[in-house]
């Protein structure tokens, strides 16, 4: 879709739908008034026109006026007009209105648009809200493609333009990483997976590489992250992306899950729930694209991206329950179950960037099923070793309007993984789905040094929308993680 800033002129182009907002109140909707004010002849139309149908103006109701070139009224719940507009209430109005505007050339965006944290909502929404992915469709369908063209009004204040800007960098790098969770695990194993960061950070980029094949793998030490890819045909990648501002003094690491696809391996997943594991790199997508932002922003602030690549297969060279393995930094896990073998790769992830003395580590990982029985389907958990940290996360991502929730990694749960064999276990010896969420972080722990504050994102709920639509939530890859992410980084640079 392409873009484009208005200030000065909201004068509808011929053939272009134009998109209002409306708020609930106790009796008939009310339309609201954008950064410019709309013809007054054109508003008693739209009055009229809305007037006619049973558009009450609730979040994310949609009414399609066939007025003028058509008119997309959006509502926006009701509004408390002594506070300011909850800003994920915009952002999901513009994302729902965008989204609704399949196989539509070119639409004005007159919504609500004050100031700048509005029109980084607005545009946030837009971008997102405009997404489909067709790549393997055979035939080009011209009915489903998304909007092609969004005009945004927007307020004509200091920094307006830089605004719009970031919120496309980010977006883009949002849609991206739906596209990469969306490709099949046909089209994507851990060397496509990198072959796909060669090319986005060319020799010339702010982004300086490092990829380990099997062999550099094995050279160096990463027994978990071989164990896990053995059964496959595909074998596992290890990629390190680095970005260095000039004067930044604070280190993030980004660590991510990348299984390209789980099947669970030896222990084997129930059909059922196999299908939608080609979302089981979204982690590793995240924490790539969360990096090629903050380089495009060119933040002041270190940032490196670790990603765990591998497929996790049965076949007659994969791992037994019961194998143990050495991690990259020397603890030995006896891998008691194959399926979870996020946490697997991640031990040898953290303790590569751990090698690295940052500042403070967030891991991105689609690690639990139990994370959607505690947080239901669209909340990611976040975890940490220092409250401190947990809630510096848990702030950004309300602040971006990616909804998460902190949980606790409570102290007694860790015994549960005490191994006869190895330095610890990756499951429970007796099957106990008890605080599953958890467990997971609680494996994960044992792998960062405890004066580092780490934050874990448990984000398998979320990764995937498997349900209908909302918002700019489209069905499949959501991209969730990246918003939260930048944000944090915006917030530690030159700290
Ligand atoms: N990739 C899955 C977790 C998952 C489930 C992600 C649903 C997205 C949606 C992970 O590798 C896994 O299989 N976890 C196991 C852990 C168990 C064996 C301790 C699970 O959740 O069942
Ligand atoms: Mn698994
Ligand atoms: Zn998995």
């Amino acid at each position: 879709m392409s873009i484009t800033r208005l200030t000065d002129s909201n004068e509808i182009q011929a053939n272009e739908v134009l998109v209002v907002a409306f708020a609930q109140t106790e009796d008939s909707p009310e339309l609201l008034e954008a950064a410019l004010p709309l013809d007054p002849s054109l508003k008693l139309q739209i009055n009229q026109a809305i007037k006619l149908t049973n558009f009450t103006g609730k979040k994310s109701e949609v009414t399609y006026l066939t007025i003028n070139s058509g008119v997309l009224c959006v509502g926006l719940g009701k509004i408390d007009k002594t506070i300011a507009l909850d800003l994920e209430t915009l952002r999901r109005a513009a994302g729902t209105a965008s989204r609704s505007l399949v196989a539509k050339n070119s639409a004005l965006f007159a919504l609500p648009n004050k100031n700048l944290t509005q029109t980084n909502a607005v545009v946030m929404g837009v971008e997102l809200g405009a997404y489909s992915f067709q790549e393997f469709k055979s035939k080009k369908d011209d009915k489903s493609n998304p909007l092609a063209n969004a005009r945004i009004l927007v307020t004509d204040v200091k920094n307006n333009q830089k605004v719009f800007e970031e919120a496309q960098i980010i977006s883009e790098s949002v849609l991206n990483v739906r596209n990469l969770v969306n490709t099949p695990p046909s089209h994507m194993y851990p060397s496509v997976f990198a072959d796909y960061v060669k090319k986005s950070f060319k020799r010339g980029s702010n982004v300086s590489l490092e990829i380990l094949d099997e062999k550099a793998l094995k050279k160096n030490g990463y027994g978990a992250l071989i164990g896990v890819g053995q059964g496959s045909i595909n074998p596992p990648r290890f990629i390190r992306a680095t970005y260095k501002a000039k004067g930044a003094k604070f280190h993030l690491a980004l660590v991510g899950k990348g299984i390209t696809f789980d099947t669970g391996g030896i222990s084997l997943k129930p059909p059922a729930s196999m299908h939608t594991m080609k979302c089981d790199m979204a982690g590793a997508a995240t924490v790539i694209e969360t990096l090629r932002a903050i380089a495009k922003l060119e933040l002041k602030i270190n940032v490196t991206a670790y990603a765990a690549l591998a497929e996790n297969m049965p076949s007659a060279t994969a791992q037994r329950p019961s194998d143990v393995v050495t991690t990259f930094s020397g603890k030995t896990i006896e891998v008691l179950n194959t399926d979870a073998e996020g946490r697997l790769v991640l031990a040898d992830a953290l303790g590569r960037a751990q090698k690295d003395k940052p500042d403070f580590i967030v891991d991105v990982a689609t690690l639990t099923g139990a994370a959607t029985i505690a947080l239901g389907s669209r909340t990611a958990g976040i975890m940490s070793n220092k409250d401190e940290a947990r809630d510096q996360v848990f702030e950004s991502a309300k602040e971006s309007g990616e909804t998460m929730w902190p949980m606790q990694i409570p102290e007694e749960i860790r015994t549960v993984l005490d191994s006869k064999t190895a330095d610890i276990a990756n499951v429970g010896f007796t099957p106990n789905p008890a605080g599953g969420m958890m467990l997971g972080a609680a494996f994960l722990k044992e792998f960062v040094d405890e004066k580092t504050p780490w934050v874990h994102l448990d984000i398998a709920p979320p990764a995937f929308n498997e349900g209908a639509p909302y918002g700019y939530t489209n069905f499949g890859g959501t991209g969730v993680g990246v918003r939260t992410l930048v944000n944090l980084a915006q917030k530690l640079q030159n700290r």
